[in-house]
């Protein structure tokens, strides 16, 4: 409080509304103000969970400039590969967390509720905040609050920060969020959102197909099972539908935590990719798009026929342990 206050008194000097940099933050950011970054972190109280949706939509813009975002983290069962049930750490009980919709400019105001047995954290991959003040660990039965304003337009990791982040990343705590630029993304299109992310299980002591995560493996990068939307071959088992002639955007986050993903789509091209889904960076007629542990991609192509279009992680090992995915072109 104090230091908001002397922020203001600052503010007021020196004639300008508000507190934090009101110039263009550097090339790539829209032109917005980033105020001071606080958190607060109080006792838990009762918590509502959302209704589950499919990871693989974009949910719809919430209206207005502040976008609330209730997360709980929670230990969880989810089912991994068919018949591999996985003992996660979760934002929500999925795996990956829910997909969070913002624009540039929106307040994104963050409350971290802890139900799980340890202590966890969230760190956005599109905030500009403190990692000691924003990023901190909340410890079990504890609540975090804080907000930050989204300069950057484009597609974003969020995950637990806390130490080991190996594990934690191992253990489901990811997702995605998509910040709008200010025009939006074009032309209007079907959506489509990706994590791609891996997992090193390890059969638990006296049962069938109860797993947890394995530090050994996972230090070493032996992944068992990559997925899309944390369930290897989602969408093999259920195509996504897409329409011929009508333009598909993909959201690709790559989770990780260690394998890159080589996003390609079997049968046509990405007329267009932007590198971390900012619209300034623009690549054209992209065949597999390389996207880091921690990266983000936005690509766009077209079908001419009506047929069945894999898509896949082009990193053929991880193809083979779960990244195949299907589109299912109809006229
Ligand atoms: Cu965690
Ligand atoms: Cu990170």
């Amino acid at each position: 409080m104090r230091r908001l206050s002397q922020c203001i008194a600052i503010a007021s000097a020196l004639a300008i509304a508000g507190c934090g940099s009101s110039s263009k933050i550097g090339s790539g950011a829209a032109d917005v103000r980033v105020p001071t970054v606080e958190a607060q972190v109080t006792k838990a109280g009762s918590f509502v969970l959302p209704s589950a949706v499919n990871p693989e939509l974009l949910p719809q813009l919430p209206s207005g400039d502040v976008i609330h975002v209730d997360l709980v983290l929670l230990d969880r069962d989810v089912e991994i590969a068919p018949d591999m049930h996985y003992r996660a750490w979760t934002f929500n009980g999925t795996v990956p967390g829910p997909v969070i919709h913002a624009k540039v400019g929106d307040t994104v105001d963050v409350t971290l509720t802890n139900k799980a047995m340890m202590g966890h954290s969230i760190d956005f991959h599109a905030a500009l905040a403190p990692p000691n003040v924003a990023y901190q660990t909340v410890a079990p039965g504890h609540t975090l609050h804080f907000s930050w304003v989204a300069a950057y337009p484009g597609v974003f990791m969020y995950h637990c920060g806390t130490p080991p982040v190996l594990a934690h990343i191992s253990n489901g705590m990811y997702g995605a969020i998509i910040v709008d630029p200010k025009d939006g993304w074009g032309d209007d299109a079907q959506d489509y959102v990706f994590v791609q992310s891996e997992f090193y299980p390890t059969l638990m002591t006296g049962s069938k197909d109860d797993y947890f995560g394995d530090l050994t493996k996972m230090r070493s990068a032996l992944a068992e099972v990559v997925t899309f939307n944390g369930l290897a071959f989602r969408y093999r088992t259920n195509p996504l539908p897409i329409k011929v002639g009508k333009l598909v955007r993909v959201f690709v986050v790559d989770a990780g935590p260690s394998h890159f993903s080589a996003f390609h789509v079997v049968g046509t091209i990405f007329n267009k990719v932007m590198l971390d889904g900012n619209p300034e960076n623009v690549t054209m007629g992209v065949q597999t798009i390389a996207i880091p542990p921690g990266g983000g991609a936005v690509g766009e192509f077209t079908v001419q026929q009506a047929g069945t279009y894999p898509f896949v992680t082009h990193s053929f090992g991880d193809t083979d342990a779960g990244g195949l995915g299907l589109f299912q072109a109809t006229d």
